[in-house]
């Protein structure tokens, strides 16, 4: 029984039929806003690959804070830049460093909004590398307790979720461990579960001072070609006491954010819509090459199709106003 018969083509016919018939809704509560902070006061410098995105000191973050807020946008992550690096990356786990001071700031001054902490070592090491060395390895187990550090320090200053991107084998059992030691056993931990090496974090690495000194991190980040091992990465998380995955990049790796939705009904799952990500379709955008709104909107509802619950993405404060203006538009 097809055509004529069938003509799916009927209910494209109108833009309300469109709606009612939608299969998938992004709403501004999907998102959730990157911000960079960094030492000193009044401080706004503009991240060059990044249209839009600037490394803010604490000040002005929370000002970004009360933006982002009023947009309707229900969380951040934040990174930090320490003010000195050094081989172990103190300033991560230093209850006075850049990322306390500012979940602190941003917790009083914006108390509706959720604050997540990405937690990892390598905006803080002088090598760059997500952990300590040993010769030239990142040396996993003598990482961890650093990593579990930093998550207690995030939490004591107020942190919501802590988030840790590092990849090492076993720290979110290390994470959970020590949280629940020190009494924030109601903590989430979000983990980066599906972490691939991948080339589409460039800008993010100009914006957050971390490109490796050498090599690079394909030793503990996972080889894009592998999807198989990204369920695996997942489900040793979520053993270990992970409550929300993620997959990240987004847009190159939609299959996986699918696959993981399969086979882990009922799990939130994120999605990073990484600083590439944003880069092409920014320079595109600028370049009159494409029509950036409408992309913009694509590419979040493409990564909510595939199954992610919410997204981190540089977009937020953008789709934001493109969803308001559209609902104020039809309504
Ligand atoms: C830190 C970290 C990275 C990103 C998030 N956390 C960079 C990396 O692993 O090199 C990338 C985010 C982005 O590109 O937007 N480990």
């Amino acid at each position: 029984m097809g055509f004529p018969t069938q003509r799916l083509r009927r209910l494209r016919g109108n833009a309300i039929l469109r709606d009612l018939v939608r299969e998938t809704h992004l709403e501004v509560g999907d998102l959730v806003y990157p911000m960079f902070v960094v030492h000193g006061r009044n401080v706004a410098r503009p991240i060059g690959s990044m249209p839009g995105v600037c490394q803010l000191s604490v000040d002005r973050a929370v000002a970004e804070a009360r933006e982002v807020r009023g947009l309707g946008i229900p969380g951040i992550v934040l990174f930090g830049i320490p003010a000195r690096k050094d081989p172990v990356g103190s300033e991560a786990y230093d209850p006075s460093g850049v990322i306390p001071e500012a979940v602190r700031a941003i917790r009083e001054a914006v108390p509706d909004l959720l604050v997540l902490t990405d937690v990892c070592l390598c905006e803080y090491t002088d090598h760059g590398h997500c952990g300590v060395l040993r010769g030239e390895e990142v040396d996993n187990d003598r990482t961890l307790d650093l990593l579990a550090r930093a998550a207690v320090c995030h939490a004591k200053a107020g942190a919501h979720v802590v988030a840790p991107s590092d990849m090492m084998d076993g720290r979110v059992r290390a994470i959970r461990q020590a949280l629940d030691r020190e009494g924030f056993e109601t903590t989430p931990i979000l983990s980066y579960a599906a972490k691939y090496a991948s080339g589409f974090y460039g800008p993010f690495r100009e914006a957050a001072g971390s490109t490796p000194q050498f090599g690079d991190r394909r030793g503990y980040q996972m080889d894009p070609a592998n999807g198989d091992e990204a369920l695996r990465e997942i489900a040793l998380d979520l053993e270990e006491g992970a409550d929300i995955i993620m997959v990240k990049p987004a847009l190159a790796y939609l299959d996986v954010i699918r696959r993981a939705r399969e086979r882990f009904p009922g799990v939130p799952i994120a999605a990073y819509n990484v600083s590439g990500e944003y880069a092409m379709l920014k320079a595109a955008e600028e370049r009159g090459w494409l029509d950036g709104p409408r992309v913009t909107i694509e590419i979040l509802t493409a990564i909510r199709r595939a199954g992610a619950d919410f997204i981190l993405t540089y977009s937020a404060k953008d789709a934001a106003r493109i969803l308001k203006d559209r609902g104020a538009r039809s309504s």
